[in-house]
């Protein structure tokens, strides 16, 4: 029996949980089911993420105190997991006793070890608010192309990035004051250090993914840096301990003591159970020397792969603990092929979801259409209500329904003594080892193709031996039951392949077919001679004007609501320099084909180009790119080229994006270059044998 520790990431105590994160929350319930199903004792836990300053304003714009919003967005939370079908073993808090002991505990270590140190870091300052401002508490004018109202760490309108303090004119976001610089003293984590270890750890063992290993290659590549763990107060979280006290008091930045949730949550878990027959060890899962008696797994979003495949893995080892067995990124949630979206009504939350739809349905879509790899899902609103009416009620349930109800009638609920199809029964129980495989392997989508092609299979049965026309034939009484027993034996089986995933369904189906167990192991006994119970219909269909109800009401509840998405504590300062944090940009990370072919390249001759007035950065393209009307775009290439250089040139421009208003004119595209805005850029030309309008693929 293999023991093993499962997370899934520790959502921020500012917000509501939304159907992004379930997409999350399901993969990492539906794994740990299929698990425990298979025999292994498997614990499932995780936390509130609690910690933070936008906790804190939060906090404040509520008048209440920190604790109070965090305990009430617990509640909620842990509300709506439960509707989900969430089955967590344990569910806490960061902030909590055990987080703090083990926070100072792995800080105290590294510390000791020579893997913290110190350096002042200049950073802006609202002297009303009293604090130090992340970047996204800080608004001014875009030291590269003068757009006004720009967050401190790039510019949504030329894409630069920069850091806070270059910002002109620059306005605290909480107070309006125009923030001060101010120095201080921050604790740095000597992440370099870890260079090779990581290295070695990505590389082994097949803990990631290999696309996410491949992502951190390039990291390595473009070089670690230190981390900035501190944060000055005032701050919610824990004081970071020895401090001098001459110095404002220091935090543990929230990201810090996040992971280490994890550890803290299992151990709350530990000490409830201690004497108890489900005791856990705690040191059997985490310390060093055990590392391969027990398995421990993070599942996580794809914007989280820096915390949870460098920090972490490397705060573990230099503080002497196990690191994860392995970590498994999971990609974006799109509805109907785009980004969620408040005006459209698809950003939905959680509790509206559930208000309008059973969540065994969105559990079933989301299992269809998750795999091992990074790339996003897409719900499909349309394609959602006819998969799971056309697979579950049409196909699954429909093979009980049809069935049931002669047995309960005419033979007392009994199915045959023997079963008259036994290969095609060996053959849907010989199914489920690869079922079964497919779960472990984390290729939810192969294992529910498979479980519908069995479905499938079971009907083309039933439709063959017609037993609702053998009823009416004197003498095939026996043939009745025989074919209906199939019938039976098969949707058990199924039951069994889909009680991960749909928890409620088959747990009912369980008192139907009055059977004590939906283990994996369990299909392998037929169910002969075996009396079963009425036949309760275990699924409706979804109804259109359902989904278009929790569409209106999505629209509705989100028009007062604020943004749950960025956080300052899902977004790191930019001075911490760390690649590919921002949850933004990192949901580029990883791409799909399909969303690659979203983008669409085309060939560009270069009508003309001209400098701009007034923008020192800018270079203005008149471009054919093979339609009626030329495109006017805006390059920051200024620096590097006069604008002869580039006129009757071909270039390469990406003719979908949405067109940009900037100061100077709305710019129709984006004309490709290669290089570092900084120190040089190349535009890409291409030779002159391609055709202007051809499309880049
Ligand atoms: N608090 C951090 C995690 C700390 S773990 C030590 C955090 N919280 S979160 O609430 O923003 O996100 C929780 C999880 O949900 C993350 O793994 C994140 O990637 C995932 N998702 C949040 N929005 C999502 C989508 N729209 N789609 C898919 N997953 C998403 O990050
Ligand atoms: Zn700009």
């Amino acid at each position: 029996m293999r023991e093993i520790l499962v997370t899934s990431a520790l959502p921020y105590a500012n917000g509501y949980i939304h159907l992004g994160h379930l997409v999350e929350y399901i993969q990492t319930d539906i794994w740990v089911r299929a698990m425990k199903a298979q025999g292994h004792q498997v614990t499932y836990v995780c936390a509130d993420d609690a910690h933070g300053t936008a906790i804190m304003l939060k906090a404040q714009d509520n008048g209440i105190t920190p604790e109070e919003q965090i305990a009430t967005v617990k509640a909620s939370h842990e509300s709506d997991f439960g509707k989900f079908l969430i089955d967590f073993d344990n569910y806490h808090s960061t902030h909590s006793e055990e987080n703090k002991h083990f926070s100072e505990l792995i800080y105290r270590r590294l510390d000791s070890a020579g893997h913290i140190s110190t350096k002042d870091v200049e950073q802006l300052f609202d002297p009303e608010k009293q604090l130090f401002l992340a970047d996204r508490f800080v608004k001014g004018t875009c030291p590269e192309c003068g757009s006004a109202d720009q967050y401190g760490d790039n510019c949504e309108v030329c894409g630069t990035t920069y850091n806070a303090t270059e910002l002109k004119d620059p306005q605290s976001t909480l107070s309006g004051a125009t923030p001060v610089l101010k120095t201080s003293k921050h604790y740095f984590f000597n992440l370099p250090e870890f260079e090779q270890f990581l290295k070695d750890w990505t590389r082994s063992d097949n803990r990631l993914q290999t696309s996410v290993a491949n992502k951190l290659q390039e990291w390595f590549e473009a070089g670690l840096a230190t981390w900035d763990i501190s944060r000055d107060a005032p701050y919610f979280g824990f004081q970071i301990p020895d401090t001098p006290s001459d110095e404002p008091d220091k935090y543990f930045y929230v990201w810090l003591d996040a992971p280490v949730g994890y550890m803290a949550s299992f151990k709350n878990l530990c000490d409830k159970r201690a004497g108890t027959d489900q005791a856990l060890d705690f040191d059997r899962y985490w310390m060093q020397e055990n590392e391969h008696k027990t398995e421990v797994y993070h599942f996580i979003g794809k914007d989280i792969v820096y915390f949870h495949a460098l920090f972490w893995p490397a705060m573990l080892a230099g503080s002497e603990l196990r690191t994860p067995t392995g970590v498994f990124a999971h990609g974006f949630l799109m509805v109907n092929g785009e980004k969620m979206s408040k005006s459209r009504g698809t950003f939905i939350k959680a509790e509206t979801y559930a208000e309008h739809l059973h969540p065994e349905y969105l559990r079933y879509y989301f299992a269809s259409k998750l795999s091992d790899k990074v790339e996003d899902i897409n719900l499909d609103l349309e394609d959602f209500m006819q998969k799971v009416n056309s697979d579950l009620v049409g196909k699954v349930v429909n093979i009980a329904s049809r069935s049931a109800g002669f047995l309960v009638k005419k033979y007392d609920g009994m199915l045959s003594e023997v079963c008259v199809e036994s290969e095609l029964l060996e053959d849907i129980t010989k199914t489920g080892d690869e079922i079964a495989a497919a779960y472990e392997n984390r290729e939810f989508s192969r294992a529910m193709r498979l479980i519908m092609q069995c479905a499938d299979k079971a009907n083309e049965y039933i439709d063959d031996k017609k037993p609702w026309s053998l009823a009416k034939v004197e003498g095939k009484e026996q043939e009745v039951q025989d074919v209906c027993s199939v019938a039976i034996n098969i949707f058990r089986q199924l039951m069994v392949y889909l009680a991960p995933v749909l928890p409620e369904l088959t747990a009912n189906a369980k008192e139907f077919l009055n059977i004590d167990s939906l283990d994996f192991a369990s299909r392998n006994q037929w169910l002969l001679g075996h009396k079963i119970n009425k036949f309760k219909p275990l699924m409706q269909r979804i109804e259109e004007k359902d989904v278009a109800a929790m569409v209106e009401d999505s629209k509705a509840s989100l028009a007062q609501a604020d943004a749950p998405a960025a956080t300052e504590s899902s977004k790191p300062a930019a001075k911490d320099k760390t690649p590919a944090t921002d949850a933004d940009a990192e949901q580029t990370d990883y791409i799909g084909i399909d969303d690659f072919s979203k983008v669409e390249m085309k060939v560009a001759h270069v009508v003309a180009c001209n400098h701009v007035e007034g923008a020192d950065k800018l270079l203005q393209f008149t471009l054919d790119v093979g339609e009626a009307q030329t495109r006017n775009v805006f390059s920051g290439i200024r620096k590097f080229y006069e604008p002869e250089q580039l006129v009757n040139k071909k270039v390469i421009c990406v003719t979908n994006l949405a067109p940009r208003k900037m100061k100077f004119g709305v710019s129709e595209g984006m004309v490709l270059s290669t290089g570092d805005p900084k120190t040089g850029l190349t535009v890409v030309t291409l030779p002159d044998a391609c055709i202007v309008g051809d499309v880049l693929a």
